[in-house]
């Protein structure tokens, strides 16, 4: 595997895990890191040597706590829209990758990191691991497909519920919603990973691309994630952004009401 900035790669027994190495940013997703992950997914599935991909989060804190707000500052609609565009391309290929890739969610899953997850085709969560979107105390709305996946996960009701309170949810709540596939010790978590990828190693390729390409076609609209594209665009042109970017850096709590 080529060297990245913000990720180590391994491959062992046809599995590459791809770790995102931002301990101490909780593996915040700067863009880079985005386009990285997109380039070593592309890269493992093209290399003979990999049948299945583990996606997970360096140290025992976070997967991701989500987009890196510090690139949110100043950004124009249109430079909000692009990202979000640049980082629903990367998931949408995580989504359609034609080998089986599992989520090891070692912590905070939080905005575009429980996206992150989500776009994958199976989340193992660790004891610890707490997911949300958080964005709407930013003054934002999930970018990279979240407002999307969500649905199709627990429901309307309920990813309607998450995404306007940003509760919360930790790994046992998450696995009765339907977010979670498992749920296990986090000294386990690489191993229950192996476990099912060894499962479905045993079973048709073919077959197994064929499953991910006909559940795709399932929920296939491309409406839904235009819409949260303009609508997350949107959001850096109100003032609200400005007090929730702000808010978070001085590790203060928001006030977007003027009462
Ligand atoms: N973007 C940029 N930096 C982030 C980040 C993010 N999404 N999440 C965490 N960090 C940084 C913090 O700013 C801090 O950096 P500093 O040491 O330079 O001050 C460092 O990571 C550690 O985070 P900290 O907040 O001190 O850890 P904590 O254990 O108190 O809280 C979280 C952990 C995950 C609850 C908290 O970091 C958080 O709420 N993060 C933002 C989550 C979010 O809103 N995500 C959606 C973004 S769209």
């Amino acid at each position: 595997m080529n060297t990245y900035q913000n990720l180590k790669t391994t491959i062992e027994n046809g599995i590459c895990t791809i770790t995102i190495n931002r301990p101490d940013k909780m593996n915040a997703l700067n863009r880079e890191t985005v386009q990285e992950i997109g380039d070593a997914v592309k890269e493992a599935n093209e290399s003979k040597e990999v049948f299945s991909i583990i996606i997970t989060g360096e140290g025992p804190k976070a997967f991701a706590a989500g987009a890196d707000i510090k690139e949110f500052l100043g950004l124009t609609k249109e430079q909000g829209m692009a990202m979000a565009k640049a980082g629903q391309d990367v998931f949408l290929n995580i989504e359609n990758s034609p080998k089986p890739v599992i989520a090891a969610v070692n912590g905070f899953a939080l905005g575009g990191g429980c996206e992150l997850a989500m776009a994958c085709h199976l989340r193992i969560a660790s004891e610890n691991a707490k997911f949300g979107q958080p964005e709407v105390n930013l003054g934002l709305i999930p970018g990279y497909g979240g407002t999307q996946r969500l649905i199709r996960y627990v429901g309307r009701s309920k990813a309607l519920e998450l995404m306007m309170t940003a509760e919360m949810l930790n790994a046992h709540k998450a696995t009765e919603l339907g977010l979670v596939n498992h749920v296990v010790a986090q000294e386990s978590l690489h191993a229950k990973c192996v476990e099912i990828l060894n499962e479905i190693k045993s079973k048709s390729p073919f077959a197994i691309g064929a499953v991910i390409r006909a559940a795709n076609a399932y929920d296939e609209t491309s409406k839904g994630f235009d819409e949260e594209l303009t609508e997350f665009g949107k959001c850096f042109a109100s003032e609200e952004i400005k007090e929730g970017i702000s808010a978070f850096l001085e590790k203060r709590k928001p006030q977007f009401h003027k009462s």
